[in-house]
């Protein structure tokens, strides 16, 4: 296990260059499998989830190789084994190899997958999905075996625009006979990554980043090239904690329209921004105004940017309401904020208000989930005094070189093994 320890108060600057897509990157890896040839995928984040999903590659008998960014899959001879529990419990992505392994060999056994506990996290819409498809589900306990004769393309509409399903479901179809629609699809960045990857391999994925996905089945996926799109939800981080305690902090390597709901936030509590192509450079306002703040699939205001906007807001004249419309249990880090100053309250399981500005004192805290402990990184940068965030593991699983980055701009903070 590890923590976090930061001084805090100290103004940041400088450049911090953003990395690969973790919810793209978790997505592509377990996609090579749908290839027996060797994939390449670039940029892809040196992260702990990435190190969970090549430990079930390697179980699986694939022939897995990192240098740098890099990650080079064979799949050619891999045998479709039950993955253990305790390692698809690590992340939420391990879901993906159901997709995958269903459709290389239309049938797959798997337990139900980990993740952050923001929620219930059901599967039910993966699994309506394959069933559609044409396979059957079997659950005991919380194991599932899927099997199908064959997979048979279908119409299918999803409940709810999940990203894991409508990835998912697109790694089951893309070698189903005929043509399979997904309506109500997502339209986050990392699905119209996964789609480029798989047309890169030969797919035919046309639609991805609207809600109808059209795949028309085909009968081998070749050898490809790929890059994972730089995160959003890391350069989101960066721009609240500039907007926090930055002075010409310049956020690179991204892709701003992908951050559009951001920028505007931002923009209406008081904060300027230098736009350019493929950077923002922000300094700290000397006033911050209060905001009320949705979360909606995108591009509306992202879930992943809630508990992180909900420390800057902690900052901002006046009452801000959040409004958490897609998981029922992502206000944990709230309580760790209030020990250290702030002023907020949870009102219900989706509903919580921010009074500012609060004077944020140093404090032991603890990391709940993965950006809530993003939010208690950046309370201890903005806070007096010296912070120590336990449970840091859970930010090491999104951030890479988190510590590093932070270094880099000025922050006083390392992490600490716990024996
Ligand atoms: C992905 O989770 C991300 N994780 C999450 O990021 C992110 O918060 C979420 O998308 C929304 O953007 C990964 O990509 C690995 P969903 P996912 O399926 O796919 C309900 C982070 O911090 N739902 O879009 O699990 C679900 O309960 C993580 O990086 C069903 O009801 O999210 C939730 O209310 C946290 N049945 C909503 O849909 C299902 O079968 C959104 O879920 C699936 C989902």
């Amino acid at each position: 296990m590890h923590r976090i320890i930061i001084e805090g108060g100290k103004e940041l600057s400088g450049e911090v260059k953003i990395s690969g897509s973790k919810n793209s990157a978790v997505a592509l890896v377990p996609a090579a499998v749908l290839c027996d040839e060797e994939v390449t995928i670039a940029n892809v984040p040196n992260i702990s989830d990435i190190d969970a999903l090549d430990e079930i590659l390697s179980y699986l008998g694939a022939k897995v190789t990192r240098k740098n960014d890099v990650i080079k899959i064979d799949s050619s001879k891999i045998e479709n084994k039950l993955i253990p529990e305790n390692i698809t419990k690590k992340l939420r992505a391990s879901y993906y190899f159901m997709g995958a392994l269903l459709s290389r060999f239309k049938k797959v056994e798997m337990y139900f997958p980990g993740g952050c506990s923001i929620g219930a996290r059901p599967i039910n819409l993966h699994l309506k999905g394959f069933e559609a498809l044409g396979a059957k589900v079997k659950e005991d306990g919380n194991l599932f075996t899927i099997t199908a004769d064959h997979l048979k393309g279908a119409k299918i509409n999803l409940d709810f625009a999940s990203v894991g399903a409508t990835i998912n479901l697109m790694l089951a179809a893309v070698k189903a006979d005929g043509i399979t629609v997904i309506s109500n699809a997502a339209k986050e960045p990392h699905i119209v990554n996964v789609a480029t990857f798989l047309n890169n391999m030969g797919a035919r994925i046309s639609g991805a980043g609207t809600s109808e996905i059209k795949i028309i089945g085909v009968e081998h996926l070749h050898s490809s090239f790929h890059e994972v799109v730089p995160d959003y939800i890391e350069t989101g981080t960066y721009m609240i904690l500039a907007s926090a305690i930055g002075k010409d902090m310049v956020i690179s390597n991204i892709i701003p329209d992908h951050v559009e709901s951001l920028i505007s936030k931002l923009e209406e509590i008081g904060v300027s921004m230098e736009i350019g192509i493929d950077f923002i450079k922000i300094s700290a306002p000397l006033k911050l105004k209060q905001t009320n703040i949705k979360t909606q699939v995108y591009p509306g205001f992202p879930t992943d940017l809630q508990q992180p906007i909900s420390t800057l807001l902690t900052q901002a004249e006046g009452k801000s309401i959040i409004n958490e419309t897609i998981w029922e249990n992502r206000f944990l880090n709230l309580h760790e904020l209030n020990k250290m100053g702030a002023t907020t309250e949870t009102l219900t399981n989706s509903k919580a208000v921010i009074i500012g500005p609060t004077k944020l004192k140093g404090k032991t805290v603890k990391a709940t989930d993965l950006r809530a402990g993003a939010s208690l990184v950046i309370a201890g940068l903005i806070a007096d005094g010296k912070t120590v965030i336990e449970n840091a593991d859970y930010i090491l699983r999104g951030y890479e070189n988190i510590i590093e980055k932070l270094t880099n701009i000025g922050a006083k903070i390392r992490l600490e093994e716990i024996k």
